[in-house]
């Protein structure tokens, strides 16, 4: 069954921190490529013949190969979009000891986060590793599914493309990652927090 794109028109005039409805506008539109996309490559999927794959090029195994990208691209998107917002909430009890926990303070969280933003293009995800129970930020670069951990549940999505700034801010990225980072929606991440951490990084 096709995938139906989500609306996140609640972002525009002004609910997203230092994002226009222009530079919003055109990044829904972006996202919504990748969902059309991820429902084209599951619908040959459906079909595609199974009997030759091969590495170097043949139908299934492209589609597979590209299927990633088009979910990633999908799926990060609206966590992106689901985890912006106006700067008017701030982590609860949980959240905080989470991420004290993990990474020394929430001061020392952001501060990693704005390093991995401006280290590349691309994501960078804050996700709860079942490895030790902590989180870590993962910096996903060249490709929506390029260097994504394995036994990871993503928390929080920062966009850091250029797609996702360059009408609004040119080459002032940083002052996108700072907007971004104190605007961000802790109504949504605190209930995803809410999922993980338990007795672990206590
Ligand atoms: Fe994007």
């Amino acid at each position: 069954m096709a995938r139906e794109p989500k609306n996140f028109d609640h972002l525009l005039g002004g609910n997203a921190k230092g994002l226009s409805d222009a530079q919003l506008k055109a990044h829904f539109t972006l996202y919504q490529g990748y969902v059309k996309k991820l429902n084209e490559i599951r619908e040959k999927l459906g079909t595609a013949d199974r009997s030759a794959p091969n590495y170097s090029f043949n139908e299934y195994s492209e589609l597979r190969r590209r299927e990633p990208v088009a979910y990633n691209g999908t799926v990060l998107h609206e966590m992106y979009f689901e985890n912006i917002g106006n700067g008017s909430t701030s982590p609860d009890e949980h959240a905080k000891k989470l991420i004290t926990a993990s990474f020394g303070s929430v001061d020392a969280w952001i501060a990693d986060t704005k390093a991995a933003l401006m280290s590349a293009h691309g994501w960078v995800l804050t996700v709860f590793d079942y490895e030790d129970g902590k989180l870590h930020n993962n910096l996903v670069h060249s490709e929506h599914h390029a260097g994504v951990f394995a036994n990871v549940h993503t928390m929080i999505a920062v966009d850091a493309w250029e797609h996702a700034y360059f009408f609004d801010y040119q080459t002032k990225k940083a002052d996108y990652v700072a907007n971004v980072l104190s605007g961000l929606n802790w109504d949504v991440l605190n209930k995803r927090l809410a999922m993980v951490g338990g007795n672990k990084a206590g």
